[in-house]
This record gives structure tokens, sequence and C-alpha cells, in this order.
């Protein structure tokens, strides 16, 4: 695959002091104003003024300059005004307005957490010892952008714009919500594209170590504003994931999880198109309304 990883999104809110503390507390390191990192990832997140929250931009890494030659004759197939410089590509995604950018960058590489020992019946992997998952108190930290969904009041042209010209792949499809799944990297998602009203910005979602590290960030966070919670803990049906979502003072989702889907073989993955009408979680909480239609989205 020549596009490799989900490198960072601009984010658009009215007030931007408050958010970037947000996302201070949620673990990411503001290195100048409105600039922020994750552990692993570098700069994935900007923080603009504007008028509506929303998504502005987003970048994908490339590997070479054949992948940005590619990008740029599909989006000429489909119309779309492309601007292609020797090491970098972009363009506005007709439907929502969002800026995309693919860029060359070398691959993320990332050193893996240590291995906490669970017990099961039939299956002891710790014993005589506690778990390290309570003992201490060990960071638990954003490591990288993990994925990005996006409302489009015109999905399938979304969808067209990020398949046939960018590159991205299919995962999985939910045809009553207008969803689809896709991928820049092995992630089994790194951008859902969903039917909306408006063009709107669902989620971010960024990756933890393990389910400890999911519910030791969201507790904390929670613990100092409740308001803050949203839905969690689950784990996702499609893609698997583990959740916790949390709403940022504009009212944008962030959302802490860990272990999505892998796809290294696009042959050995069959995408599914999913007909049910809850395929939002495999267990958790019930789904709240306003995580399914955002209060502000639904408004207008
Ligand atoms: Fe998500």
């Amino acid at each position: 695959m020549s596009l490799h990883r989900l490198a960072s999104l601009t984010i658009g809110v009215p007030e931007p002091v408050p958010v970037r503390a947000f996302y201070r507390d949620f673990g990411l390191v503001e290195t100048a104003p409105g600039r922020l990192e994750s552990a692993d990832g570098g700069a994935q997140l900007r923080i603009e003024a504007s008028p509506r929250r929303g998504l502005l931009a987003l970048s994908v890494g490339v590997d070479d300059g054949d992948d940005l030659g590619r990008a740029a004759a599909g989006l000429q197939r489909l119309g779309v005004p492309v601007q292609l410089r020797p090491r970098a590509l972009e363009a506005v995604e007709p439907a929502t307005g969002v800026r995309v950018r693919l860029e060359l960058q070398p691959r993320l590489t990332q050193k893996p957490p240590p291995l906490i020992p669970l017990n099961a019946p039939g299956r002891t992997l710790r014993e005589d010892a506690r778990s390290p998952a309570v003992l201490g108190s060990p960071s638990a930290l954003p490591r990288r952008l993990s994925h990005v969904v996006l409302g489009s009041p015109d999905s399938a042209a979304s969808r067209r714009f990020f398949v046939e010209a960018i590159g991205f792949r299919v995962s999985d499809e939910v045809p009553a919500m207008g969803a689809s799944f896709l991928r820049c990297s092995t992630d089994h998602h790194n951008l859902l594209v969903q039917s909306g009203p408006a063009p709107f910005l669902h989620h971010t979602a960024w990756e933890m170590d393990d389910v400890d590290a999911v519910g030791r960030a969201a507790a904390r966070m929670i613990a100092a504003d409740a308001s803050r919670h949203v839905w969690g803990l689950g784990r996702h049906g499609i893609g698997s994931n583990f959740f916790w979502y949390l709403r940022d003072p504009a009212g944008n989702f962030a959302e802490y999880t860990c272990d999505l889907d892998v796809i290294a073989d696009d042959e050995a993955w069959k995408a599914a198109a999913s007909g049910s009408a809850h395929p939002l979680a495999a267990w958790g909480p019930p789904v709240p309304r306003s995580f399914l239609a955002p209060d502000d989205i639904v408004r207008g």
C-alpha cells in the first residue's frame, strides 16, 4: 500500500482556548499554541479558530512521488482541482470542503507496550502476583491518531473522492448509514465517511496501549469533569476496537481506543456490508441518542 498513515488533522472551533486545554488533559502535548503531539505520531492535531466546529483538513503520509502522481491522476478523472508539488499534493473534497494533503513521509514504527498477563479459565499467565494494571499508576497517553469520522451531505461522492482518487481502501460498509470504513494504512479504518445533514466532524480516535489504558485515561478525564463522558466502555462490532468516547468543549467527540483490527493482506480481508440496524457495538452501555445525532448538527 502506498498510502501508509493518517498523519494529522486540523479542527476548527469557535473558541480554541478551552478546546486546546481539553486535548492537553486528554494526553496530547501542546508544543505551540494549537499544535498538539501524540506520544508516537508527532504533531497530529491542530486546533484553529473557525465560525463552526468541523474538520478543516487531514493529511496522509505516502511513500513516494509515484503515489502523488496516481492520486493527482485520480483527482483529475473526477474533475477535482489539484495542486501537485514535488513532495506533496493538495485537493479539497467537494462534498465536505475538507482540505486533503498527501505528503511524502517516513513510515511510523512503534515500540510495543509491555504485555499485561491476563488470567482466564484454564490459562494462568500470572501467579502469585498482582496485575501490573493495578500497581502504580502508569501514564495512559494516546500513542497516535487512529481515525477520524466525517459526516458528509453526499457520502457517496466523499467515498468516491477518497477511494477512487486518493487511494483509500474499503474495509467495511454500513449501507443503512451511508457509512464506509476506509483505510490508508493497515488499520481497519483511518477514516469513516457517513451520511449527515451537513459536513461535520463526528469524532477523532486516539490509539492507547490496551483496554486498561483506555479505562484509566477516560476515568481520569471524567474525574476532572463528569460532563465529558459520552459513551463507553464498549467494543465496536466493526473494527473490533475497544472504545470510550468523551466530548470536547466545542462538541466534537474524542475516542480513546485500542485493539483495532489490522488488515495486512488486502486479499485475506473480506469487506462486509452490514445490514444490522445497530452495528455500532458488540457490547457496551446503551448508545446515547446524542452520539448518533449530535445536538448541534441536528439543530443545524
Ligand atoms: Fe471511532
